[in-house]
C-alpha cells in the first residue's frame, strides 16, 4: 500500500517543470519543505506495524535521497545558467527573476578591440592622411622583381643577404616580400604622378624567432614622387611625424646608411622620449631610439619603373609597425604580437 504511493509521488515528481527558480521553490514547498509530501509520508510511516517499517523505511529514504538530489542538481543548473548568460555584473536579485522577465536588461556581449598592431598602423596612416598621403597596399607574395630587382639589389648583390627571404619551392622567381618597398615598385609602374603614398603591410623573413626579431612583422611604407622633392621635404616629413607621435619635444636626428634603393641613404633616430635623453634602457643610454631607414629615390629605380629621372625625384621611408608599437607601449617581446593571448590584447581594448 505504501509502496504504491511512493510509486506514485516518486512519477509525479519526476514530472514535475524545474527551469525556473519558481518551479524550484514550488517543487520545495511541495515535497521537502516542513509541511511537505516527504514528511506526511513518514509522518505515515511512523504508524506503520514492525514489520512493514523495515521495507517502508529504506524505500521512504531512497525516494527522499532522490527528490533532494534533483532539486540541487536543477538549482545548480540555474544558477551556472545565470551566470554565464548575464556576466560576473549579474545581481542575486537579477538571478532570482523569472526567466521570462522580458523587461530584464539584455545580457552583455563582450566586445573585441583593436589589436596594438592596428591602432599604431591607423594612428601613423591617419596621421599621414593629412599631409595628403594616399593609401596603398600590395601583395604578400612577389616576384623577385618588385621585392629585389628594380629596387636595385643585383642578382649577385650583398644586399640580398640583409634579408633572408622565403622563396616558394617550386617557383624561386616568387617570395615572400621582405619588405614594403616592393609596393613602391608596383605604385611607380602605375605612374599617377605626383605619387604621394603610404603602404602598411606584412612583411617575411627567415629569421630566428626570439624576443626582438620575428620572421613575420609589419612595415609601412611612404612614398613622394613630384618634380624638385629634396631631402628637405623628407627632414620636414619625419620631423612632424616624430613630433605626432612621440610627442612635440621629440627631436630626430639622420645617420648617414645605405640602401641600394635610396641614394642617399639615412637612418632615423628620435630622442629618447622616455628618459628625456639622460639615459635608460630603452635607448641603450645614448639618449636616441633608431625609428626607420629613408632615402631619396636612387634616379635608377625610377628608370626602372618607367620614370623619368631627369625630370622627377622622390624620398622614400620604411618603419617598423612593432618596434613603433613595442615603444609606445613599452613591450619587451615581438612575440606577444603574434601568440592571440587575451590577457595582453584585452590591455588594449579598453575594456
Ligand atoms: N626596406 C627597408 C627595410 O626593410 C626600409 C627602408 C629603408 C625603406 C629606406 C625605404 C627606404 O623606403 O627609403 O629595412
Amino acid at each position: 500500500m505504501m509502496h504504491t504511493q511512493i510509486d506514485e509521488i516518486r512519477r509525479e515528481a519526476a514530472a514535475f517543470p524545474l527551469n525556473s527558480s519558481a518551479n524550484l521553490e514550488d517543487f520545495r514547498l511541495r515535497y521537502l519543505s516542513k509541511k511537505g509530501v516527504l514528511n506526511g509520508l513518514f509522518d505515515a510511516f511512523r504508524a506503520l506495524p514492525g514489520d512493514e517499517k523495515r521495507t517502508v523505511g529504506p524505500a521512504i529514504n531512497q525516494l527522499k535521497t532522490e527528490l533532494e538530489e534533483k532539486w540541487e542538481a536543477a538549482k545548480k543548473s540555474l544558477d551556472a545558467l545565470a551566470t554565464a548568460g548575464r556576466g560576473p555584473g549579474t545581481t542575486s536579485r537579477q538571478k532570482e527573476i523569472d526567466e521570462e522577465d522580458l523587461s530584464l536588461p539584455a545580457a552583455p556581449i563582450p566586445r573585441g578591440g583593436l589589436h596594438p598592431i592596428s591602432l599604431v598602423r591607423r594612428d601613423v596612416v591617419n596621421f599621414f592622411a593629412t599631409l595628403g598621403f594616399t593609401l596603398s597596399e600590395g601583395m604578400e607574395m612577389v616576384d623577385d622583381w618588385h621585392n629585389f630587382g628594380a629596387l636595385n639589389f643585383a642578382e649577385d648583390h650583398p644586399a640580398r643577404e640583409m634579408q633572408d627571404t622565403f622563396f616558394v619551392q617550386t617557383n624561386p622567381d616568387i617570395l615572400l616580400r621582405t619588405h614594403t618597398s616592393s609596393v613602391q615598385v608596383k605604385e611607380m609602374q602605375l605612374g599617377n604622378l605626383p605619387i604621394r603614398t603610404l603602404s602598411p603591410g606584412r612583411v617575411y623573413r627567415n629569421e630566428t624567432v626570439s624576443a626582438r626579431s620575428h620572421m613575420q612583422f609589419h612595415q609601412i611604407e611612404g612614398l613622394y614622387i613630384d618634380e624638385q622633392v629634396s631631402f628637405g621635404d623628407l627632414r620636414l616629413t619625419l620631423n612632424l611625424f616624430a613630433e605626432h607621435f612621440f610627442g612635440s619635444e621629440a627631436k630626430i636626428r639622420f645617420r648617414p646608411s645605405y640602401f641600394p634603393f635610396t641614394e642617399p641613404s639615412a637612418e632615423m633616430d628620435v630622442s629618447c622620449f622616455l628618459c628625456k635623453q639622460e639615459g635608460c634602457a630603452v635607448c641603450k643610454q645614448t639618449g636616441w631610439v633608431e625609428i626607420l631607414g629613408c632615402g631619396m629615390v636612387d634616379p635608377q629605380v625610377l628608370e626602372h619603373c618607367g620614370i623619368d629621372s631627369q625630370r622627377y625625384s622622390g624620398y622614400a621611408f620604411g618603419m617598423g609597425i612593432e618596434r613603433l608599437t613595442m615603444l609606445r607601449y613599452q613591450i619587451r617581446d615581438i612575440r606577444h604580437f603574434f601568440e592571440n593571448d587575451l590577457q595582453f590584447l584585452r590591455q588594449f581594448s579598453g575594456e
